[in-house]
Order: C-alpha cells, then sequence, then structure tokens
C-alpha cells in the first residue's frame, strides 16, 4: 500500500528540477510543494502530511501544477484557452513568486507566463495554518492582440497517487437533501456538477470528501475535504490517469460557459476551500467549521437570533391583526425576533399565492393598510426584533414588473416561457437589473432602519438561459448573472456590513462558502421533519458549522415537540409553528427550552464538533460539542426507529479534558418528566467519559423517535 498521498512519484533520484528550490504552501499539519523543473514548468512534488526536514527536489515527479490544454498531457487540463490566432494550446513556464502574511494567514503567489503568448497565470494559496485549511484560486489574464477564449477554467489541480481513491459525494432534490454516498472511484473521469445556475446546489452540493487507500471513518483515515466558494455552476473532475494517479480538479463548470477575454482583463477563479486530515472526516469537519467561522462566514463567531417565522403557521394568509397576534406570541415564546416569510407585497398583482406579485416589492395594501414601517414600530414596541423575507431576483409573469421590464428577464427567443414555481429568473447580468435588485432590499432597510433581519430567498434554478443584454455573449451568462449577484451583495453589505441576513434557496440550494461571506446562516431544506432533518443536518455538519445551519420547530413529522426541539437545538434553532396551538406544558417546555439553548447556544455555535454515533449506521444518532477549553460540553441523543430487541450500549466521549471533572445533567426535559438516566446528576473524569462513556439512552428498551440532551459541565 502507498502510504503518503504523492508516493508513487517520489522515487528518490537525481534532481528533475532546475533550481533547488521549493514552493512550500504549509498549514500546521500538511504541505502543499511545488518545484520548478528544468523544462521550466512548476511542479506539485508533494501534498500531505507535514514532514520536517524533506528534500522534495529529489522527488520525480510529472505532475504538473497547473496544466495547460492542447500540449503534451493526455488527460483533464486546468486551464484551456484558444489564443486570438486560433492557436488551441497553452504552455506555463514559472516566472516567480511572492508569500505575505503572518502566523494566521499567508499568500503565497506563483506567477506562470506562456513563452509564446503574451499570456499570465498566477496560482493563488491562501494557508491558514492554525485551521489546517488552504484557499487556492487562479487568475488569468492577457495582452494579446484580440480577445482569447477560456474554455476550461479549474480553480486549483491536486495530484494525487494512492492504491485506490474515495470518494463520498452529497445528492438531494427538494425536501431531501444532502444524502451522502461513499463510492471507489474507478478509471476514467467522474464529475460532480452543477447546471442548475441560479439554485446550483439543488441536486449537487458543492463539497465532497476524498479518501485516500480506503474510505476513512469519522476518526480515521487520509483524507482531503474540498469545497468550492462558488454560488453558481461547479464542476469537480476527479480523473484516474494510466499510472493510476488522480487529478482532481474543482472549478466553475464550463459547461455552455466558453468565456471571451478581452485584452487586458483578468477571470479571476472562485475558490477551492481544503483541509487535509489523516484522522478521519471529524478532524476535517472542526477545521473547515473553524475557518469558516473565522475567514469565511459574515460575523462567523457573533451571536445569531433565535426566531419565530411565519411561514408554516400562515403562509400567505395574514394581516396587521394576525401578525399582531403573532408579535404577542414571539415574545411570549422567548425568541428574539419575529420573521415574517413570503406574501407581504403586490398591489395590481397581489401575492396571495405563488402565482403573482414578485418583483413588485411594494406592501400589500389590503394585508398591510400601515405598511412595513408599522410592522417594525409595532414589534419593536412589543419588545421584538422584526425580519423580512425577500426574493429579489425573481419575477412572476402575473407582476407589474414584468409587463414594465421584459428586456429584464432571461427567455429565450422564439420559445415558450418556461415557468418553475410560475416564475422567471432576473437578468443579474445587466447592471440595470443588479441596481434594481440592490435598492429591492436596500430601500426597504433606508426606509425601516429597524428591520433587523432578511431572509433572501431564491425559488428557481435558471432555464430559459438567455440573456437580453448579453447579446451576441450568451456563454457568459452562467458566469456573469453569479458575478452580477456578488456585485449586489457587495453592494448591500458596503451599507449594511453587519445585518444579520439567511441564504435560502427553497431549502438547499445555495450552500456554499461564496455566498456564506455574505451571509450569516443559510436554510437547509424546506423538510423540517425532525427525523429528515437528523439526517440532513448531519450532512451539512460535515461542511457547515452549527450556527450557520437554521433548524426551525414545525409541524412537519409526527414526534412529540420535545424531539423536534432537541433536534433544532443541535444547530440554530428557530420556529415556524402556531404556538397558540401549543397547551400549556408544550409552551412552557419550550419557553424553556430556548433559556437552555441562550446558555448553551455559545458552545453549539463555536464549540469543537464530535460526531459519535452515525444514523447512517445506526438507529440512533448521538453528536456533542465541546467549548474551546473543555469545561463544557453538549451531548445530543436521538433514537431512530430501534427495534425493541435492540440494546444500545454505552458512548465514548471525546474532545473532552481527561484530567478534568465534569459533572453530566440532563436537560431539555419535559415539564412534569424526569431524567432515568443513570449518569444523571453525576460527575466523572474526562477520562472515564472517554473512554468507557455513558449510554445517554439509558439501557432498556429504546423508545423510537426520542431524544435526549445533557449538558456537561467541568467543576
Ligand atoms: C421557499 C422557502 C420557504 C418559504 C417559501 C415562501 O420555499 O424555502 O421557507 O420562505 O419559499 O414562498
Amino acid at each position: 500500500m502507498r502510504l503518503l498521498l504523492t508516493a508513487l512519484c517520489m522515487l528518490y533520484g537525481a534532481s528533475l528540477f532546475a533550481q533547488n528550490k521549493t514552493i512550500s504552501i504549509d498549514t500546521k499539519n500538511s504541505s502543499l510543494v511545488f518545484a520548478v523543473g528544468k523544462n521550466e514548468r512548476l511542479y506539485q512534488v508533494y501534498f500531505g502530511r507535514k514532514t520536517a526536514g524533506t528534500d522534495y527536489t529529489k522527488f520525480k515527479t510529472t505532475h504538473e501544477a497547473y496544466i495547460g490544454g492542447g500540449l503534451d498531457d493526455w488527460f483533464e487540463p486546468a486551464l484551456r484557452m484558444v489564443h486570438n490566432d486560433g492557436n488551441p494550446s497553452l504552455e506555463l513556464h514559472y516566472q516567480s513568486h511572492t508569500s505575505t502574511g503572518n502566523a494566521d494567514s499567508i499568500q503565497t503567489d506563483i506567477v506562470l507566463k506562456d513563452p509564446a503568448y503574451p499570456v499570465e497565470v498566477v496560482l493563488h494559496f491562501t494557508a491558514f495554518p492554525n485551521e489546517d485549511v488552504i484557499k487556492a484560486w487562479s487568475t488569468i489574464s492577457h495582452n494579446e492582440k484580440k480577445p482569447v477564449v477560456l474554455s476550461q477554467y479549474a480553480s486549483a489541480l491536486l495530484h494525487f497517487d494512492a492504491d485506490q481513491y474515495w470518494l463520498t459525494q452529497f445528492h438531494g432534490d427538494w425536501a431531501k437533501e444532502m444524502n451522502m454516498e461513499e463510492s471507489r472511484l474507478t478509471n476514467g473521469i467522474h464529475i460532480i456538477d452543477s447546471k442548475l445556475g441560479t439554485r446550483a446546489d439543488f441536486y449537487r452540493a458543492p463539497l465532497f470528501f476524498l479518501s485516500l487507500n480506503q474510505p476513512s471513518t469519522e476518526n480515521t483515515g487520509e483524507l482531503i475535504a474540498g469545497t468550492l466558494a462558488w454560488t453558481g455552476n461547479f464542476r469537480f473532475a476527479f480523473e484516474i490517469d494510466r499510472l493510476n494517479s488522480l487529478r482532481v480538479l474543482p472549478g466553475i463548470n464550463n459547461y455552455a460557459s466558453d468565456y471571451t477575454l478581452q485584452p487586458g482583463e483578468t477571470f479571476t477563479t472562485p475558490a477551492f476551500i481544503y483541509t487535509y486530515s489523516n484522522a478521519g472526516k471529524g478532524q476535517a469537519s472542526r477545521n473547515l467549521h473553524k475557518w469558516a467561522r473565522n475567514y469565511a462566514v459574515l460575523d462567523g463567531n457573533q451571536p445569531r437570533l433565535t426566531l419565530l417565522n411565519n411561514w408554516e403557521a400562515t403562509e400567505m394568509n395574514f394581516n396587521e391583526n394576525i401578525l399582531s397576534g403573532l408579535f404577542d406570541q414571539t415574545k411570549q415564546l422567548g425568541v428574539d425576533m419575529f420573521l415574517l416569510d413570503d406574501g407581504w407585497f403586490g398591489n395590481n398583482h397581489p401575492r396571495n399565492g405563488d402565482t403573482a406579485g414578485l418583483g413588485d416589492w411594494q406592501p400589500n395594501k389590503a394585508k398591510l393598510p400601515n405598511g412595513i414601517g408599522h410592522l417594525v414600530q409595532e414589534a419593536t414596541a412589543k419588545g421584538v426584533k422584526f425580519g423580512i423575507w425577500l426574493e429579489p431576483e425573481m419575477v412572476n409573469p402575473k407582476s407589474d414588473l414584468y409587463n414594465k421590464h421584459p428586456d429584464w428577464i432571461l427567455r429565450l427567443p422564439n420559445r415558450q416561457e418556461h415557468l418553475e414555481r410560475n416564475q422567471l429568473v432576473l437578468d443579474l447580468t445587466n447592471p440595470q437589473v443588479q441596481d434594481f435588485v440592490y435598492h429591492i432590499v436596500a430601500d426597504l432597510l433606508d426606509e425601516n432602519k429597524d428591520i433587523a433581519y432578511i431572509k433572501w430567498d431564491c425559488n428557481r434554478p435558471m432555464t430559459n438561459t438567455y440573456s437580453p443584454y448579453l447579446k451576441q455573449q450568451q456563454s457568459h451568462l452562467y458566469i456573469d448573472y453569479t458575478r452580477g449577484l456578488y456585485k449586489v451583495f457587495e453592494r448591500v453589505r458596503a451599507k449594511y456590513p453587519h445585518l444579520p441576513i439567511m441564504l435560502c434557496s427553497g431549502g438547499g440550494g445555495r450552500t456554499d462558502y461564496g455566498a456564506l461571506k455574505y451571509f450569516t446562516e443559510f436554510w437547509p431544506s424546506d423538510n423540517t421533519d425532525p427525523l429528515e432533518r437528523i439526517f440532513i443536518q448531519w450532512g451539512y455538519s460535515y461542511f457547515f458549522p452549527a450556527n450557520t445551519i437554521a433548524a426551525h420547530v414545525t409541524n412537519w413529522g409526527k414526534q412529540s415537540l420535545k424531539f423536534k426541539t432537541d433536534v433544532a437545538m443541535m444547530d440554530k434553532l428557530g420556529y415556524d409553528i402556531k404556538v397558540s396551538d401549543f397547551t400549556a406544558k408544550e409552551l412552557q417546555f419550550s419557553q424553556q427550552a430556548i433559556a437552555n439553548y441562550k446558555r448553551l447556544s455559545e458552545v453549539i455555535w463555536k464549540g469543537d464538533l464530535y460526531r459519535l454515533v452515525s444514523p447512517y449506521d445506526n438507529q440512533r444518532a448521538v453528536v456533542m460539542y465541546v467549548n474551546d477549553d473543555k469545561t463544557k460540553a453538549v451531548l445530543f441523543n436521538y433514537h431512530l426507529y430501534p427495534r425493541r430487541a435492540e440494546v444500545f450500549y454505552n458512548v465514548t466521549l471525546q474532545g473532552l479534558d481527561p484530567n478534568k471533572q465534569y459533572h453530566v445533567k440532563e436537560t431539555n426535559l419535559f415539564p412534569g418528566t424526569q431524567s432515568h438516566n443513570a449518569a444523571n446528576d453525576k460527575v466523572y473524569s474526562g477520562a472515564y467519559l472517554m473512554n468507557i462513556g455513558f449510554n445517554p439512552s439509558n439501557g432498556g428498551t429504546p423508545e423510537v423517535l426520542s431524544s435526549h440532551v445533557f449538558e456537561i459541565t467541568a467543576e
């Protein structure tokens, strides 16, 4: 078995390299090393566990760092360019490199040039040593006489050498997002991609684990976890070549997207973010969570607002009176904010269903005669914050906007409009449309300074893929749409840098670090049945920290309110339920649960996540979070459908301090019930809990769809 990632090519021998010089991208535990060949091309000579004192220039390798298409390579290139004279090849020679930064993040830029054409490619890497994360992207520019055409443009290229490669990918559909699937890569090329444009992540999420030699587990195995920071079509290509080497090419999907690059213009690819772990998927997730909170998610280390949403309770049937009652319920429940969902706008085409009104962002006079300002004031007077739903990139044909600006809509000439959810996508490649979308958000916020939150929705993928604005350059549409969207996000954030905004796309259609830079959280799925949510939230937990994963208690599912609440508390808790239907005990339970969550959320949001028992392998799921100084942990235990004869044993905890004494306390109990857990209210050492553990299910006959929450506190 080959042990290290680039082992095949590490036959120690005479140097192939021109200069005994290497460029090393180092994190705490990993190194990615490049060297310049005698032919002046740049090679990846190593990627894997950091190994001090190694002379990498003695390694033999043919792994070119960023392969230009059309030359001597036989497999998938990183970059394919047709020059202005029609020459479809690219050769890249090393020119120079620089490194700048500090102990927390170091950026290395490696400049490559084509010896025959004025083309420059810069490979950029930011290493985050403490989190063991690397961010890699490239910039492509030229000074040829006429434009060049790019038809492939990977963000990065990584080479691996192992006996076997195991890929874990996540697929789904509406209300069934993030199903995990692991399979061995076989010869040939394997693509995970999206062609959905606006709602790019609906069927496949832009992320993966790649395990070397054998499938990795939660705590064992050598792997990378990778994801692309891009809110549009993505493509990950995994190709095994004739020597059983694997190349991984992440980037924007080049499907229908030849890009014409003008002289002097720069094409910047989105960042590929990855982390290396030789201790399984759990470590990779913890690395990404830390990195995300510190660098990638808006206000990643700041508190989140708990909320009551009205979507499940009222859908679009509400008025000022009903909302006023819901403000009272928000207060009574004890959450921070009321979130007004879809249905508040449109006059000539009132938004009373999903067939009309999108695009006309004026408050509906029949439902809200006193406008949004009145609602904000009333909520504020009642002691709750006010948030509001928007879907600003879309239009219903039944709207004033559609009639006024037909040229602002993506639609194919000579074809019937293809509607989904009765709506069409606005043409965000057009700066005028960007301006319109920006003003929907900015004007609403300017007029109502106390709006505390926005839910930014996007409820259809892109078809009718034709931009009236781009005219002859339709192959820029997918890319320029996403860039246009980012311009709008940038402008909103320049004006409102810290307003919490939820990223939503009918559920998990937008779940990527390209957007999360501008958002505080995302809506993982419209499916809020807690049994389903255990799996969906489990899936997202591999790549996103708990404070970004919105989880609401709703009427979906027939489980107890406690089970629903315990599942939502695992991530960012909210409610979307008729509080007025609660019994007195249910209300009391919920108020107490919210108070518990306020006490525990710091650990849940910022702690290290340990997935202890997987619902994929068991009829039980157990996760725990441990804070940085290991003084507090929270453990969630969920029973799925155990058989009567099934016995649940002790669970050994992780991440505690072996030398500390911990008090174990079951919390979130329903009023009138008590903990029967043998460990409840007892004190154990961290060593005991991590070696012998305790049984959160407490033995006996396991009850289906039941749950337990434990607060574990150092004495
Ligand atoms: C999408 C969202 C829901 C809700 C509706 C409103 O489906 O995911 O949460 O906001 O739109 O139309």
